[in-house]
């Protein structure tokens, strides 16, 4: 079998070497140019080095959103979780680049907390159990430093009332046979499942619908969410609103070889609750792009395009690139031994972890500021 056979990358699956190009060509997405990507810094007035190093590439209508911004047309931001368990590193890469898009761009985020997507997804996760991670997730999201003023975080169980309708309305200009074909369902799915896909669309209308302004919108998100915004964008014309713009990122890999951090296999991933020492461990056994001796790999230098823990600097712990070019120069020129490479990640977790946790802990009582409810008042207006 080739890579190019074994590539799934479904929003509920996601295995085998992803093709991120090829991923634009199925999916029908944007690269990120390299002019848009500048147009982004100016008017953000700084850059982000996640869209410098191409690991957000790829998106629908962005330019069209600056194009509106530019012109006084705010748009909304809308991201979201699936709580099926506790977050890692990889969940937090479009949440923290949603957090700079919206203090450079000022604009107020909607927050799906999807505990219905992973009942109705996952055989053996039961309703105490979602409810429990929209909580404990909710804390992550909170713990990056969000402002409620600006952050609105839905919990569709809970806030199902405000979405009710606008779902109907998707749900009905969607037939089953775009469902299965968008999403690969089979006659096994649960109809459940199949009406959730409906609910996936409507945060992306919601202020439109409670304010009664025409609003666009852009949702920072991994590749894997595309099949949703394919859907959305379908129908959106059709009940009068705009299309819904996105911006993707690619994903950050497990720690062993290959793969994306996979929440399934707990070694693959760093979670922000696991204990520092329990991280480092993991860093600790992480694959690297390591030579077979000590030896070789002076003499022959190390790779850091196949290492998992080069990739944890580039996506996560080293946002400045001279510390990067830094690491890879020593790694590339066998200066640095895996070992020690290692020893460097695993302080950067742990230093993480304990900030992370801490601000948790600070953000556990505040739960209720952000929640969406508060918008029940502004419908009613
Ligand atoms: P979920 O919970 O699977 O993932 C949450 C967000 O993290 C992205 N992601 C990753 N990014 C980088 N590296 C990784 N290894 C990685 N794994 C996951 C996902 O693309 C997602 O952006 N159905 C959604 C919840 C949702 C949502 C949304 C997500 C509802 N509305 C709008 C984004 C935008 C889900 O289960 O995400």
């Amino acid at each position: 079998m080739t890579d190019e056979e074994e590539m799934v990358v479904t929003p509920w699956e996601v295995r085998g070497k992803v093709d991120y190009d090829r991923l634009i060509k199925e999916f029908g997405t944007q690269k990120i140019s390299e002019e848009l990507k500048q147009r982004i810094f100016k008017i953000a007035g700084e850059e982000h080095f996640l869209l410098s190093r191409d690991l957000v590439y790829s998106h629908r209508d962005l330019d069209w959103i600056l194009d509106k911004y530019e012109r006084g047309e705010k748009f909304v931001l809308y991201t979201g979780r699936g709580p099926s368990g506790p977050v890692h590193l990889g969940h937090l890469i479009p949440w923290r680049f949603t957090k700079w898009l919206q203090e450079r761009f000022d604009t107020r985020l909607y927050f799906q907390m999807t505990n219905d997507e992973k009942f109705l997804f996952t055989p053996d996760l039961s309703i105490e159990e979602v409810h429990k991670y929209t909580y404990e997730n909710t804390v992550d999201l909170l713990a990056l430093g969000f402002e409620p003023e600006n952050t609105y975080v839905i919990d569709d169980i809970k806030h199902i009332d405000l979405m009710y309708e606008i779902g109907i309305r998707v749900a009905k200009k969607v037939t089953f046979s775009t469902a299965r074909a968008v999403y690969g369902f089979d006659n096994s799915m649960n109809i459940g499942g199949i009406w959730y896909t409906a609910l996936q669309a409507v945060p992306a209308f919601l202020h439109s619908e409670i304010y009664g302004v025409k609003t666009p919108c852009l949702i920072p998100c991994a590749i894997d969410q595309d099949p949703y915004w394919r859907v959305a964008r379908d129908v959106a014309e059709k009940l009068g609103y705009y299309k819904p713009a996105s911006i993707q990122n690619k994903f950050v890999p497990g720690l062993a070889e290959g793969g994306k951090m996979s929440a399934s296999d707990p070694n693959s991933a760093i979670f922000t609750i696991d204990t520092p020492k329990e991280a480092r461990r993991k860093v600790m056994n992480a694959f690297t792009g390591g030579r077979t001796s000590a030896k070789e790999q002076r003499d022959l230098g190390g790779n850091p395009d196949i290492c998992s823990v080069f990739l944890y600097y580039k996506f996560v712990f080293m946002p400045d690139d001279k510390d990067l070019a830094k690491i890879e120069r020593k790694c590339r020129g066998g200066e640095i031994l895996c070992g020690e490479c290692k020893q460097i990640l695993a302080g950067m977790v742990e230093e993480f972890l304990e900030k992370h946790q801490a601000a948790r802990e600070e953000a556990k009582d505040r739960v209720d500021e952000f929640s969406a409810a508060r918008l029940r008042d502004d419908l009613r207006r």
